[in-house]
């Protein structure tokens, strides 16, 4: 059975955690399919120290494109080391965060050139994309807030609202130009109701992948 990708994205405090595990659950009572969960920045050994340097606090010295490659580079190895051995085996791959996770923080939120964001993603890819992406659409004021009640805030919560402002309206744009793929799931509601929509988006599009 051929192997999926589905990729998890959101800003900041959207729920993502809590959802990836509530429908993996669902997923493996479902599906013949061994399901993984993953995560970038970190999916692997490499990428845990990698995902240290980007997020630790104490690190205000990292060049917005030294920030791009570190993220690129953790790709490189999280597609190689987990990614692709488990879609070859035929898994269902659990992804938090991916490719539009760039295109919205270091693109939109950054401000780095849209080409050369992609230029990264391709390179770290090559080509590979998610079969579905599901974004946790949440104002960022709400999202910010969560994570403020959470406790400590890592690089990218401490900053300024205005950033945020526009990772969300890069997630946005992505999903106007992806309305197929790139799944839009409104996440200010409970979290029963979040998994009850992001079930039925993935029942369709299991649903339409059978029948291809
Ligand atoms: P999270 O895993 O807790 O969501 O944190 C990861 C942080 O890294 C989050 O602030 C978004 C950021 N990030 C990027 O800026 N670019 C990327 O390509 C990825 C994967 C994450």
């Amino acid at each position: 059975m051929k192997g999926r990708l589905i990729v998890w994205e959101g800003v900041e405090g959207s729920g993502k955690t809590t959802q990836v595990a509530a429908i993996a659950e669902w997923l493996q009572s479902t599906q013949s399919q061994e399901v993984v969960t993953t995560r970038e920045p970190g999916g692997t050994a490499l990428g845990k120290h990698l995902r240290n340097l980007l997020l630790k606090e104490e690190i205000h010295t990292i060049h917005d494109k030294t920030e791009l490659c570190l993220y690129a580079a953790d790709r490189i190895q999280h597609l190689e080391e987990v990614i692709k051995p488990a879609l070859a085996q035929g898994k269902i791959v659990l992804c938090d965060r991916f490719t539009a996770s760039s295109i919205a923080y270091q693109c939109y939120g950054r401000g780095l050139d849209y080409s050369l964001v992609e230029q990264f993603n391709q390179i770290a890819t090559n080509g590979l994309g998610p079969d579905l992406t599901i974004w946790l659409k949440l104002d960022v004021r709400i999202g910010l807030q969560r994570v403020k009640l959470r406790g400590e805030s890592d690089r990218f919560e401490k900053a300024a609202l205005e950033f945020h402002q526009r990772v969300h309206q890069g997630y946005q744009d992505i999903a106007l130009r992806q309305p197929q793929t790139f799944i839009t799931i409104e996440a200010n509601q409970p979290q029963a109701l979040v998994t009850q929509a992001i079930q039925q988006a993935l029942s369709k599009h299991f649903q339409e992948f059978d029948e291809t």
